[in-house]
């Protein structure tokens, strides 16, 4: 049996496509109908996928109104999807700089209570630089984010880690308790930034602690993420970028003395598919052409800390020159590092440049076959693949939602089944079975 593949699904608007909001063959319900996300999740389960996610934004992006991304809590939304599926994996994103490490660890533990064991925690740090402004704050630099999320991230381990699993006894014969105070303990966290008493008010959750997620990809959040996180998103263009992704963050991750295989990654796939390859060729090239330029020159202006790329002809092949160096940036630096990468590599125009980001921004965008995609996801994942394996899994974004996600679960998934490569029943009941996770002992109460 060859190593078994992770998919999770990224869910967003009525697809990744910033034109899928008002596609012909978008969802026709609102955004706001919980019923939709619902809907998702319980395809996804019945396609044994191993999660769905939802990314975070703290603010009304520039965006929004062209592109339909609205950012209801995605905990909270969680919770009402917890209550319709039994399996799948529910991971939300929540941010180190903007919340208290108590606020978080209760929300999380509380939704793994609700799953039965199913959530994970996608650990970020808020690059976008104008949601300072909705908490009263200065932006917070790059480096200084990941020294808050270090500190961050020990506080909410040690509040899961605060009671022991036999800690709640619910001892209701009589005289009894309803919890072994001997088996709780106050964390006493005292760092630069946080200090948290502890201990939680909730009991260990089923998973011991939710799956840790992360999403690091500059030389400093590598570190974080092979320090901490279980399951890795990252974006990439090429494979062979994501290669050496690979091979350096298994790396990193073992240097740190933890088992590599214990670090799930998974890059962003956005395919658009076609029952041939010049119709799903055809499919992008219908979906670039619903492209707003203007709004793609605003994303793109965001990502670089609001650089101002309005004089540039859209017809003219970019430069290196054109872009801020991504090194100095204190927003997403890897992924200016990624775009001024593939601008130098390819001579892009800016229209063309726009193209290729507005379906994935930035993570793998290609068009295929059901088999081709098939194809793609087998090779990206093979470890005997020349320069190594790129991937443990994909993160699938689909173009549009449900008209290009439906041969996704119906076409591509059979076909990996059919090889062996993808689970026809989940292996668990918790998110840390179905991806092979361990389930960390509590730090206090190792026994
Ligand atoms: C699939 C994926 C999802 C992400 N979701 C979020 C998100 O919801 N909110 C956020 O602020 N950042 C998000 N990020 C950004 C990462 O947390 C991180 O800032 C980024 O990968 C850049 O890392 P770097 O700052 O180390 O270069 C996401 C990244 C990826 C690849």
């Amino acid at each position: 049996m060859p190593k078994p593949i992770h998919i999770n699904l990224f869910i967003q608007s009525r697809g990744h496509h910033e034109t899928a909001w008002d596609h012909p063959g978008a969802d026709k319900r609102s955004l706001m109908d919980i019923s939709y996300y619902v809907d998702l999740a319980k395809r996804a389960e019945a396609a044994k996928l191993d999660s769905i996610f939802f990314a975070d934004v703290l603010m009304m992006t520039n965006d929004a109104m062209e592109s339909g991304r609205f950012w209801p809590d995605p905990v909270i939304m969680l919770a009402a999807i917890a209550m319709q599926t039994e399996r799948i994996g529910l991971i939300a994103t929540g941010s180190c700089t903007y919340s208290e490490p108590y606020n978080l660890a209760r929300q999380f533990a509380s939704i793994d209570h609700i799953s039965g064991g199913r959530a994970a925690w996608n650990i970020v740090t808020t690059w976008v630089e104008a949601v300072a402004a909705n908490y009263g704050r200065e932006h917070t630099a790059h480096g200084d984010r990941y020294e808050m999320g270090e500190e961050y991230v020990a506080a909410v381990k040690d509040l899961w880690d605060s009671w022991a699993d036999d800690a709640l006894v619910d001892d209701r014969s009589g005289g009894g308790v309803s919890g072994d105070l001997s088996r709780i303990t106050p964390i006493d966290f005292k760092g630069e930034y946080y200090q948290v008493k502890g201990p939680l008010n909730v009991p260990r959750s089923p998973q011991g602690r939710p799956v840790l997620v992360q999403a690091g990809a500059s030389d400093r959040g590598r570190d974080f993420a092979a320090l901490h996180a279980e399951a890795i998103f990252t974006a990439h263009l090429e494979k062979e970028t994501a290669q050496e992704f690979y091979r350096d963050i298994k790396k990193r991750a073992a240097d740190f003395g933890r088992n590599a295989q214990q670090v799930v990654v998974l890059p962003g796939l956005n395919p658009v598919i076609g029952g041939t390859e010049a119709e799903a060729k055809e499919n992008l090239m219908a979906l670039n052409a619903r492209m707003d330029p203007e709004v793609g020159r605003r994303t793109l202006s965001q990502r670089f800390a609001g650089h101002d790329f309005d004089h540039l002809d859209l017809d003219q092949p970019l430069k290196v020159s054109d872009f801020p160096e991504p090194e100095g940036l204190e927003t997403m630096k890897s992924r200016a590092a990624l775009i001024v990468r593939i601008v130098d590599k390819e001579g892009l125009t800016l229209r063309e440049l726009l193209a290729r980001f507005a379906g994935g921004r930035g993570h793998y965008t290609t068009a295929g076959t059901p088999e081709q995609i098939a194809d793609l996801i087998q090779d990206w994942c093979d470890p005997d693949s020349a320069g190594g394996p790129a991937a443990d899994g994909f993160n699938y974004m689909p173009p549009v939602i449900p008209a290009l996600m439906d041969p996704f679960i119906d076409e591509v998934v059979p076909i990996l089944q059919k090889r062996g490569l993808f689970r026809t029943e989940y292996e668990g009941e918790t998110l840390r079975e179905n991806l092979g996770l361990d389930r960390p002992a509590s730090r206090f109460f190792p026994d």
